[in-house]
C-alpha cells in the first residue's frame, strides 16, 4: 500500500490490481472530507457508459493526416501563433484561415521566404503592412521544405468546413 500526498490542485495517477470483484470505497485520509460526501466508489462490475464521454458539446476538431501537413501544423503552432490565429481573430498579424483564397502559392512562397523583400516591392504586401499598423512580419528564416509544409497546412485549413479549425494550440 502506498500513499500519495497531494496539495490543492495537485494530481497523481495510480495503478493497482483489484484481487476480488466488488465495490471498494475510496476516501482521502482527511476523514472530515468523507463526512461531507467526498467518497468515491470503485466498482469492478459497473460498465462504463457507452455514450460519448466527452462532456462538452463542441464537435471534435478535424486533424490532418498527411505528414507534411501535420508538420506544417506543428511548426505553425510553435512558431507563428504568437502573431497569427487560424480562425480566432486578429492578433499582430492576419487570421490565416482563407489565406490560400486571398493569395496564390507563388505569392505565399515568396512572402514566407522573404517578407522584407515583398514589403518593398509587392503592392498587396504593402497594403497589408499598412493594415497591420506598419508592423513588418519578421523574416522567420524558413527553409523551402518548411515553407511547402506551411502552405500545405494552409490549404488543408481552407478545405475544412468554415469555422471548423481554430487551432490555437489547445484544440
Ligand atoms: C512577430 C509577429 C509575426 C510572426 C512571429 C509571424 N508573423 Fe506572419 N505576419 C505578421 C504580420 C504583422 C503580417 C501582416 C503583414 C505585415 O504587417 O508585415 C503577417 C502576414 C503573414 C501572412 C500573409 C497573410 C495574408 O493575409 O496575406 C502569412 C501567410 C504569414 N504571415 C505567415 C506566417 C507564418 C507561417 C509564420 C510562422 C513561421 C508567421 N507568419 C510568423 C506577423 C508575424
Amino acid at each position: 500500500m502506498q500513499t500519495v500526498l497531494l496539495g490543492s490542485s495537485n494530481s497523481a495517477t495510480v495503478e493497482f490490481m483489484i484481487p476480488e470483484a466488488g465495490s471498494y470505497i475510496m476516501v482521502d485520509h482527511h476523514f472530515a472530507n468523507a463526512s461531507q460526501g467526498a467518497i468515491g466508489l470503485i466498482s469492478t462490475d459497473a460498465k462504463p457508459e457507452s455514450k460519448d464521454l466527452e462532456h462538452h458539446n463542441l464537435p471534435a476538431s478535424a486533424a490532418p493526416s498527411d505528414p507534411d501537413t501535420v508538420q506544417g501544423k506543428l511548426n505553425f503552432e510553435s512558431k507563428c501563433l504568437a502573431c497569427h490565429s487560424v480562425g480566432d481573430g486578429r492578433k499582430l498579424g492576419p487570421v490565416v484561415a482563407g489565406v490560400t483564397k486571398r493569395r496564390s502559392d507563388v505569392w505565399l512562397t515568396r512572402w514566407l521566404k522573404a517578407p522584407e523583400k515583398m514589403l518593398e516591392a509587392d503592392a498587396d504586401a504593402k497594403a497589408m503592412l499598412k493594415e497591420f499598423n506598419n508592423l513588418p512580419m519578421p523574416n522567420q528564416s524558413l527553409s523551402d521544405v518548411e515553407i511547402k509544409q506551411y502552405i500545405k497546412y494552409f490549404h488543408w485549413i481552407d478545405a475544412q468546413p468554415a469555422g471548423a479549425v481554430k487551432a490555437s494550440g489547445a484544440h
